[in-house]
């Protein structure tokens, strides 16, 4: 997990694809129909970051803040920061619906310090490391934001220890949504964490299978990009290359599993 991995992407391009594809998610991600996958497990993470009332806490590349804000109740106050102006505006009006005033929205780059060091006590960011180019970063700004003892929970997407089958995850994963880059593999946010000091507590891991159309209607995949996502299941069904998600044919259309990973650490 380095910044090269993706050097060719850290400039303006990607920027440009993040910005787009979550200008254009903004409002799926709040669409009750669409979002499931965001808001069912919820509390596995609040559960990890095990919140107390005098809490402050950062939420990373937090969206429209649905971490953020169920961590809200629990804490003294939540900052959210994430790049993508049109999520950062939905994520504001959700919480001011809600009557959330200890959650707070800043619009920025989350791979640099937007606190002092050293200064929260539970840091989280979910379903980000594989949005940009350098992961290690991101995690590096969450283990320098909490102060020691502070908590830090990382939640993503988990590719398969098996590098052909995680490129074919990534693959997939990029035609649905072209701001992927790369998923971390299973363990590796703990050993990156562990690499940048931080104490790794545990790592848990669900599966979460899931209808395949909400999930292209959820990211607005472009047509052309959506079939090549149908055509690689519809593949995999006629016994071909395997996706890496197990595809399934239910009488309502192709299912399909991911595996999410949890990783709990703190600083020492
Ligand atoms: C899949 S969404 C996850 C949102 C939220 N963490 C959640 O789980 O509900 C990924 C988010 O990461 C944000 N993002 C990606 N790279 C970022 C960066 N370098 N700094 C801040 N936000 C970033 C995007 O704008 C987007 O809102």
């Amino acid at each position: 997990m380095t910044g090269s991995d993706h050097s060719r992407e850290a400039g303006g391009d990607h920027a440009a694809r993040l910005r787009a594809s979550f200008t254009a998610q903004a409002t799926t991600f709040e669409e009750p129909s669409l979002n499931a996958a965001f808001t069912s497990a919820l509390d596995w993470i609040v559960e990890a970051a095990a919140p107390r009332t005098t809490d402050r806490c950062l939420d990373l590349a937090a969206g429209t803040g649905l971490v953020g804000r169920a961590l809200a109740p629990y804490v003294a106050d939540v900052i959210c920061v994430d790049a993508t102006p049109a999520m950062v505006a939905q994520g504001r009006s959700a919480a001011d619906a809600a009557g959330l005033d200890n959650v707070a929205f800043v619009l920025g780059d989350a791979t640099t310090p937007v606190v002092p060091p050293a200064s929260i006590d539970v840091a989280v960011t979910r379903f980000s490391l594989h949005h940009v180019p350098d992961p290690r970063a991101l995690l590096r700004a969450l283990v320098d934001a909490c102060r020691p003892g502070g908590r830090i929970v990382v939640h993503d997407l988990a590719t398969s220890r098996e590098p052909a089958t995680a490129a074919r995850q990534d693959a997939i994963e990029t035609w649905r949504d072209d701001s992927h880059l790369r998923a971390p593999v299973l363990g590796e946010a703990a050993e990156v964490l562990r690499e940048l000091g931080a104490a790794v507590d545990r790592t848990e891991q669900r599966t979460y299978t899931r209808p395949l159309e909400p999930w292209l209607e959820q990211a607005v995949t472009p047509p052309e990009r959506a079939a090549r996502v149908r055509a690689a299941f519809a593949d995999e069904l006629a016994g071909g290359t395997p996706t890496g998600f197990r595809a399934e044919q239910r009488e309502d259309g192709v299912w399909f599993t991911q595996t999410w990973e949890l990783t709990v650490a703190h600083r020492p």
